[in-house]
């Protein structure tokens, strides 16, 4: 086993450490920056969809969550994303022009089966964004679009779901193009970003002292606040469930906006609060967000661009992670969240890869 984990304590830190390989695997080949495309091998054609369903459970619904803002930001096409559990049951409006979109590390998970399997009887075209060869989705859905992440052992989710971000611009890019509502010159930029992904999340792994060191002032903490804006809101989503799973903290997520209509009471000097700084459109408005944190005696945690040099003057810690492309910046930003989640995790002396009542893959309901 020690053979299997490559020298790592845990399953998941070998996993998280894998991210720059598993991107170049997910992107390496199907990027076309030349045509200012990516080719991803599916017959179906983006003009005949009308809108798009992300079904997903976990982690995975998060990337759909992300799947959902680019799709709509880059390729104008409106679409959702749902956990599968209310998707399967709630009698969802679904027709010849919609595109049901699974999302599986597994593709066994029972309720996005069953969440497909209801999209493919009212009639919707079935995509499986999958990691798992030949799974029982991949033999549900019309195409597949793999992942390619490898073997994923530890039960909290890690290297998937960077993957599975990657595979959501992917898709984004190919809707957009065929669609004709983002410039070649425009794709092109944004696939040269995607290419250095591997090398950026390298550069964000290489935070771990720092995340360390603050994971070692906070793991006794009762609670946690994660908070995120536009794409950076999966981020935060992800980043709390990360830290509940494996270190069993509360934790909470909001969009940063949200805050004032509720957490905002939780707020006081025991709170670490997690926010997601980087820059992007909605910067000015998460720094006012910051504020109001700090207001109340919250402790703010910052993950921010670098060179930012407002950031220090607000945050009590601050993870400064390489400049990308504000709408690719969740794919880098998860990073720091799972080695935090990890590194709590580790301190309480948690079981990182079997935590209590989880299981790595659902299959009954
Ligand atoms: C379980 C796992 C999670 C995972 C979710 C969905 O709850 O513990 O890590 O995100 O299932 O799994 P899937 O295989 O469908 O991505």
């Amino acid at each position: 086993e020690a053979a299997e984990k490559g020298g790592f304590p845990h399953y998941m830190l070998k996993e998280i450490y894998e991210q720059p390989w598993v991107l170049e695997n997910t992107l390496g080949g199907r990027l076309r920056e030349e045509e200012g495309d990516v080719d991803l091998g599916l017959a179906l054609d983006p003009r005949e969809v009308e809108r798009v369903h992300f079904i997903a459970c976990g982690t995975a619904a998060y990337a759909g969550w992300y799947g959902k803002y680019l799709m709509e930001i880059l390729a104008r096409i409106p679409a959702e994303w749902e956990v599968a559990s209310e998707y399967r049951y709630r009698d969802p409006v679904v027709d010849g022009k919609t595109l049901a979109v699974a999302i599986s590390q597994s593709g066994e998970t029972i309720d996005t089966l069953e969440g497909i399997r209801e999209a493919k009887a009212k009639g919707a075209r079935t995509l499986g964004v999958i990691n798992a060869k030949g799974s029982s989705i991949t033999r549900e859905v019309e195409e597949v679009l793999y992942i390619h992440a490898g073997p994923e052992i530890g039960v909290a989710s890690t290297k998937a779901y960077t993957a599975m971000l990657a595979a959501m611009a992917l898709l984004a890019v190919r809707f957009a193009r065929a669609r004709g509502t983002l410039s070649k010159e425009a794709a092109q930029a944004l696939i040269r970003e995607m290419r250095k992904l591997p090398r950026l999340v390298e550069e964000a792994l290489e935070k771990r002292p720092i995340v360390a060191h603050i994971a070692e002032k906070y793991h006794q903490a009762q609670d946690f606040l994660f908070l995120g804006r536009h794409v950076q809101a999966p981020t935060a989503y992800e980043g709390a469930l990360k830290l509940k799973e494996i270190s069993y903290i509360h934790a909470e997520a909001y969009p940063a906006g949200e805050m004032k209509h509720g957490p905002i009471a939780l707020i006081d000097e025991r709170l670490p609060v997690v926010v997601l700084a980087t820059r992007g459109p909605l910067y000015e408005k998460t720094l006012s967000n910051i504020q109001e944190v700090r207001a109340r005696g919250g402790k703010v945690i910052a993950v921010a661009t670098e060179g930012d040099e407002e950031i220090p003057k607000l945050a009590q810690d601050v993870i400064y992670l390489p400049e990308v492309h504000p709408l690719l910046a969740p794919i880098v930003s998860v990073v720091p969240l799972q080695l935090l989640a990890y590194e709590v995790a580790v301190l309480l002396g948690r079981d990182v890869d079997q935590p209590r009542n989880l299981a790595k893959s659902v299959t009954v309901e």
